[in-house]
């Protein structure tokens, strides 16, 4: 468990994603996920303003308001961290001062809670010069509209940029970093990003920590990728090496008797991530992601995992 600065409650070891709510996952299937991860022991929830923008019908914001409905139900938001971002809604994009003050504002309406536990911004706006989203930022923390700040997909320069000159300046500096990272993709992180959010002292929050399924072993062959709402991403990883990442995921979850999904959660852990982001379509896909946080891979384990997954650092 981890703790932040600006957050009161301890983080997960595993942060869920909630891409799928609006999108593969409708609203009483999203809460049985949101009740199944609390009810596992998960405290640490990501969303974005724009999820699920993709989905034909759909207008941004879907997964923050299902969220919102869960909480309003439950009436209580103490126990859990409501990570959400901004950059990305068609209403609210980059990261202008207005744009960023409008959209938090709409992210507070639609989840119903007076302050965001966590808000990042989702992508770099190479139009603003760092001390413009320091300033938006740092606002809406001393608005008490938000706990903590943090980035997502920026690169190494920027993301040193905006803490130095925050924490030189008195403001509210980024805590973490979101960025990809994952067996199938590993040169970004581990190349620049990781040595980056290490030396300013950055919690690291990975995203598809699972390449959208197919770490869980559940695709073993190019026929198995099929035309469902995950087949592109998927598909893009359904060559020999990524295949062979995921024999060597299977051979390793079998020998421990958890899900392969279980180990390639935990080699993110294993590999010094703070807490993975994976997501479940169903409340029955939730058990091996929780499972990861409580697996501590053996010396061996992860470096045959590191060898397979060569070709992709
Ligand atoms: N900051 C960013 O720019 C950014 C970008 C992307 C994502 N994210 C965050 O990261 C989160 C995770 O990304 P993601 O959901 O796209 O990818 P992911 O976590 O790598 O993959 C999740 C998908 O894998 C499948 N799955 C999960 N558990 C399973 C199980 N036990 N058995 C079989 N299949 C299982 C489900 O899809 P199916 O059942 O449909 O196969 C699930 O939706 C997002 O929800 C979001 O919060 C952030």
């Amino acid at each position: 468990m981890t703790r932040l600065p600006g957050i009161d409650l301890e983080l997960s070891p595993i942060c869920l994603g909630t891409n799928t709510f609006g999108w593969t996952a409708d609203a009483a299937a999203s809460h049985a996920v949101l009740d199944g991860f609390v009810a596992g022991g998960g405290t640490f929830i990501d969303t974005a303003d724009m999820y699920s923008t993709w989905v034909p019908g759909n207008s941004g914001g879907e997964s923050e308001t299902i969220i919102g409905e869960w909480i309003a139900h439950r009436g209580r938001h103490d126990d859990v961290v409501i990570a959400t971002k901004v950059a990305a809604h068609p209403d609210f994009r980059g990261l202008a001062a207005e744009t960023v003050a409008a959209g938090c504002d709409a992210s507070l309406a639609r989840l119903g809670v007076e302050r965001i536990d966590l808000y990042y911004a989702h992508h770099d706006d190479a139009k603003r010069t760092i001390p413009e989203i320091a300033a938006a930022f740092d606002a809406l923390v001393r608005a008490g509209k938000v706990g903590a700040i943090a980035a997502s997909n920026f690169g190494p320069d920027r993301l040193r940029e905006w803490v130095e000159h925050a924490r030189a300046e008195g403001l509210a500096a980024p805590v973490a970093l979101q960025p990809e990272y994952h067996l199938l993709r590993r040169a970004d992180f581990e190349g620049a990003l990781q040595p980056t959010t290490e030396a300013l002292g950055l919690a690291t929050f990975t995203y598809y920590g699972l390449a959208s399924g197919f770490l869980t072993g559940k695709y073993r062959s190019a026929a198995d990728v099929g035309e469902g709402a995950r087949s592109g991403a998927v598909g893009t990883y359904a060559t020999a090496e990524g295949f062979a990442v995921v024999d060597a995921l299977v051979e390793v979850a079998q020998a421990r008797g958890v899900a392969p999904a279980t180990v390639a959660l935990a080699w993110l852990r294993a590999h010094g991530v703070t807490a993975p982001i994976a997501s479940a379509r169903t409340a029955e896909q939730l058990p091996p992601l929780l499972a990861a946080g409580a697996l501590e891979l053996a010396d061996d384990e992860r470096s045959r995992l590191d060898a397979v997954s060569t070709p992709f650092a």
